[in-house]
């Protein structure tokens, strides 16, 4: 029997860390989650133990503390790391940009340098197409050049790759993957784990699912006349699903890499405006959203979707699920939560 890899996830009690522990537990790895609870709490930690039927090994730290890193590796001799550890909130992060350079930097710091210490050569970080801005060309490809970020958070996610880019030119043993997701939504088809965003959501789908539980009055469309074919925003929506599994992907083949830093589009390739998104919620659903188009929002980009063929062509990757599919995992999802 091959032994699988020993593989740490950082900020796995949130949302995508939870989805990527289930996938990677299914595919027969070592897993180990921490995180320090600053954006979630354990319920997905119970929900992760329901669909794999024991309990993940999780400790609760925090990815800037060195101190906590350094005996967590040295008490587990770790393959691979999947950083998910950071803040995620563009609005909080225009408000509060220090939090979000100290924490987001700051915790790819420490845990590059503990990796160091302890001989641990793998790494894949999560990213995000917001490195993009608004692209010249759409479908935008990994080689588009960055624009000026357009929040703290999106300068974090650039600056992130630019560690990693730098880290791997000093340290020769390491290997890097970042991932840069467009739109995650949905929950997993259980509906034992989903996105539980804390206040009002930022993101358009938990707010979608809200509103249709009578936990919101109303959506609010921002925007109805952008150079889209229905003057609201275009984006990638991705089942969360399919970006787990993604991790998976990239970590099987991160030694055929051609080089030891690479990046790639976790997307669909197909761009979908939020008006067609909420007209197929209700859809899928047969629940009549009360929403509302409203003023375009600062900072938002008119219109972005992945070209994905490079995760395709090298990964062996390409998303299965549908937003269909997603939103009625999301709105199988809210139920449960109530
Ligand atoms: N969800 C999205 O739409 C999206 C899109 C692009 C990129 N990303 C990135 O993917 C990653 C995961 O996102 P998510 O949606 O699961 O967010 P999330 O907030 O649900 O999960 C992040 C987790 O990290 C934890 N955390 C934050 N700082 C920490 C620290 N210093 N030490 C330990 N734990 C810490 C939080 O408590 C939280 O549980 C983030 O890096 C995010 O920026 C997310």
């Amino acid at each position: 029997m091959i032994t699988k890899k020993k593989v740490l996830l950082t900020g796995g009690a949130g949302y995508i860390g939870a989805h990527t522990a289930v996938e990677f537990v299914q595919q027969g790895y070592d897993v180990v989650l921490i995180d320090d609870f600053s954006k979630s709490d354990d319920t997905l930690l119970a929900g992760i133990e329901k669909i794999i039927g024991s309990k993940p090994v999780f400790f609760k730290g925090d990815c800037k503390d060195r101190q906590f890193l350094d005996k967590l590796f040295s008490e587990h001799k770790f393959d691979s790391v999947i950083h998910f550890a950071a803040y995620k909130s563009v609005n909080e992060s225009v408000g509060n940009p220090l939090m979000y350079y100290e924490n987001n930097l700051g915790s790819m710091v420490a845990l590059l340098d503990t990796m160091k210490k302890h001989v641990v050569n793998e790494i894949i970080f999560s990213s995000s197409c917001t490195v993009y801005g608004q692209p010249d060309s759409i479908p935008v490809d990994e080689t588009a050049p960055f624009k000026r970020a357009e929040s703290p958070y999106g300068a974090t996610k650039q600056m992130n790759e630019r560690i990693l880019e730098d880290e791997v030119i000093a340290n020769k043993n390491l290997k890097a993957i970042s991932l840069r997701y467009f739109n995650p939504v949905g929950a997993h088809p259980s509906a034992l784990i989903g996105e539980m965003p804390i206040g009002v959501p930022g993101n358009l789908v938990p707010f979608v699912t809200q509103t249709a539980a009578g936990l919101r009055q109303k959506l609010t469309v921002f925007g109805s006349d952008y150079n889209t074919t229905d003057g609201s925003c275009v984006r990638d929506y991705i089942h969360v699903v399919d970006v787990a599994q993604a991790h998976v992907a990239a970590l099987e083949k991160i030694n055929d890499m051609p080089g030891r830093n690479e990046i790639f589009n976790l997307g669909t390739g197909e761009g979908v405006s939020v008006l067609e998104l909420v007209k197929k919620f209700m859809e899928v659903t047969g629940v009549k959203l009360n929403y509302e188009l409203g003023p375009r929002r600062p900072g938002d980009i008119e219109k972005v979707y992945a070209d994905p063929s490079k995760a395709k062509r090298l990964l062996g990757w390409q998303t299965k699920l549908k937003l269909e599919d997603a939103l009625r995992d999301a709105w199988r999802w809210q139920q449960k939560l109530g």
